[in-house]
């Protein structure tokens, strides 16, 4: 187990509660094998109301779509699912967490189609830190840009969160560490800026807002699509555009988005200093923002939260 969580009571097993230690899968599985398995990272925030799952229905969404661009029969529907979701942080008594369903190919047929082997369902949950501590939240991480490209389009389904793409992004974050640094931006096959190992990203250039498009090379984020709608929101200007890499060293403010990551600003490109080197005026706007949403506190996007009791209500009850 990561040496930075401790392990709660059950895990969601194809439609029931297991214990932790139980949730075992063979080696030969195939999503063992050869990476056949796609997945969600999700978060459930501490609010007023008690534990609340932020952006719920878009996470289970995208795994059905992962699912489909991988021919896996999802054997659940996103009601179920959502449910099952809920249930869990409720039977785990969790206050606050990070939630892995993850939808793989099981043990059969060795080989790659394995078509006719059990798909299993499985959701864990378990409580996770912020993945900055306080003083990088309020300066930034120092980055480079990695060694290494994210996959061509028509090669890795992009828009797929799947588990065998990762071995790309332990490449650019291992890339990132043994240089001394705490992350990695990947440029895309044709050199342009692309994501880190498992965030997007987003500059800022004379107030203006601007992130690489959905062009088959990055993960189309959850937490990406809920920046563009906070900076709407906020009146900030906001442009999709390609992005070339010497964009990253003249931006005022560079920022990395994602679920476990939330809004991490970033000090420094290979060494060049971002900004003033300390988290812009437009990222803090933005990650106040978003951290007033995530924990209920802002009524207009109280839809981007779904409770936990009432979850577990409608669950029993249902
Ligand atoms: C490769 C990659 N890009 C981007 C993201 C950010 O996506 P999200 O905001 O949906 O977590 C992630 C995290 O899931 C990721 O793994």
């Amino acid at each position: 187990m990561g040496k930075s969580i401790s392990a709660p009571e059950f895990i969601w097993h194809n439609g029931r509660h297991v214990r932790w230690a139980d949730a075992q899968v063979h080696v030969l599985s195939v999503g063992v094998q050869f990476g056949s398995s796609v997945f969600e990272g999700i978060r459930c925030y501490a609010t007023d109301a008690g534990p609340a799952v932020f952006r719920l229905r878009e996470h289970l969404r995208r795994l059905q779509d992962s699912c489909r661009i991988y021919r896996i029969d999802l054997p659940y529907s996103l009601e179920a699912l959502e449910r099952a979701c809920l249930d869990l942080v409720a039977a785990n008594g969790l206050e606050q967490c990070y939630l892995r369903p993850m939808v793989m190919r099981g043990y059969g047929d060795m080989g790659m189609a394995a078509i006719g082997n059990p798909v299993e369902t499985y959701i864990a949950a378990w409580q996770w830190g912020s993945y900055l501590d306080q003083s990088a939240a309020d300066r930034g991480i120092d980055v480079c840009v990695s060694s290494w490209n994210r996959p061509a389009p028509n090669t890795f389904p992009a828009l797929a969160k799947s588990a065998g793409h990762y071995n790309n992004a332990t490449l650019i974050k291992l890339d990132a560490i043994a240089n001394g640094f705490a992350e990695a931006i990947a440029l895309s096959p044709d050199g342009m800026v692309s994501e880190g190992s498992g965030q997007n990203i987003f500059a800022v250039r004379d107030g203006v807002l601007v992130t690489p498009p959905v062009d088959g090379s990055i993960l189309s984020g959850i937490t990406r699509s809920a920046v563009i709608a906070i900076a709407r929101d906020l009146g900030i200007a906001f442009e999709q555009q390609p992005m070339p890499r010497e964009l990253l060293y003249v931006a005022d403010e560079l920022f990395f988005t994602g679920t476990a990551t939330e809004i991490a600003p970033i000090a420094s490109v290979d060494h060049i200093r971002i900004g003033d080197g300390a988290i812009g005026p437009v990222t803090r706007r933005l990650r106040a923002a978003f951290h007033e949403i995530v924990h209920g506190r802002d009524a207009g996007r109280r839809d981007w939260l779904t409770p936990v009791i009432a979850g577990k209500r409608e669950y029993v009850d249902g």
